[in-house]
């Protein structure tokens, strides 16, 4: 939080603490697993080491129960290691935009060149029941931030990877794509919101990920985005939204999304 620190010094530190508590030197791949699809972990391959996201340096305490706080080394079936990011810090929780990128800056210090980002989100296609995964082919970042700081401007061009989505699609030739807008949250959007992200060419609207690819981008890692629809966004749901219907919607939707993406992960 000191904004004379380091930010990439404090992810080389916390990496190296990973290396410490984990045993493993260097991991190839890393994901960030959000609301439904933290079955993955389980399936993905061996799970080797979990340690508390408390014990690694500059990670903050979980502020949402469902998101659980661990970070775990997980040994794929092809000899690859993947880092499992349970611990997502989100931008509504005020803590600073350093903060909700972490996570992102320590698996690329961890030697990842992958990052799979994942997230539960609002639909704005009236097509896509809760419990659909949608991959993301673009973002528009609506918090008016950014994890860069001062002149760094880099190239956000082909974010989320056109490679690994079509070995997604390749797997799972019906997976539908879409664009992702990140609001700050943590209420869910008003219908106007709704309408206007609509209008400017979004699909999918949530409180998480499109900074974190913003940061893994500047970290030089390969993007792989994917969204899972809990419920369809305010307005185009005639019902409200509630923490809870997310949440359930999740929890049905784990076993099929953990396999998607154990399968993903296996052809990477
Ligand atoms: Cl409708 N909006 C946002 N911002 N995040 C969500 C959501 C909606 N549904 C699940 N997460």
């Amino acid at each position: 939080d000191d904004p004379a620190a380091d930010p990439f010094a404090i992810a080389a530190q916390a990496a190296a603490d990973i290396a410490e508590k984990t045993g493993v030197e260097h991991h190839d791949i890393a994901l960030t697993l959000g609301s439904g699809w933290a079955k993955a972990a389980d399936l993905i391959g061996e799970t080797t080491a979990t340690i508390p996201a408390t014990e690694v340096t500059g990670f903050s305490k979980p502020a949402l129960e469902g998101h659980v706080g661990t970070l775990r080394s997980v040994l794929l079936p092809n000899g690859k290691r993947a880092l499992i990011i349970g611990a997502r810090t989100h931008y509504y929780e005020n803590h600073g935009v350093r903060r909700v990128v972490h996570s992102v800056r320590t698996a690329a210090a961890t030697g990842a060149k992958v990052m799979i980002l994942t997230n539960g989100a609002g639909g704005i296609r009236e097509s896509w029941t809760p419990g659909t995964p949608v991959l993301i082919s673009d973002h528009i970042n609506l918090t008016a931030d950014s994890p860069l700081e001062g002149a760094t401007f880099i190239d956000l061009t082909d974010l989320y990877s056109q490679r690994l989505r079509d070995l997604a699609r390749t797997l799972e030739p019906d997976l539908d794509e879409g664009v992702y807008a990140q609001f700050r949250g943590p209420h869910y959007e008003t219908p106007a919101e709704v309408q206007m992200a609509k209008a400017i060419g979004a699909h999918i609207v949530g409180m998480s990920t499109a900074l974190e690819a913003i940061a893994a981008r500047q970290s030089g890692m390969e993007i792989l985005g994917m969204s899972l629809i809990t419920n369809l966004a305010a307005g185009i749901q005639k019902t409200p939204l509630s923490h809870e219907e997310v949440m359930e919607a999740g929890k049905n939707a784990e076993a099929t999304l953990g396999a998607l993406l154990a399968r993903i992960v296996g052809a990477l």
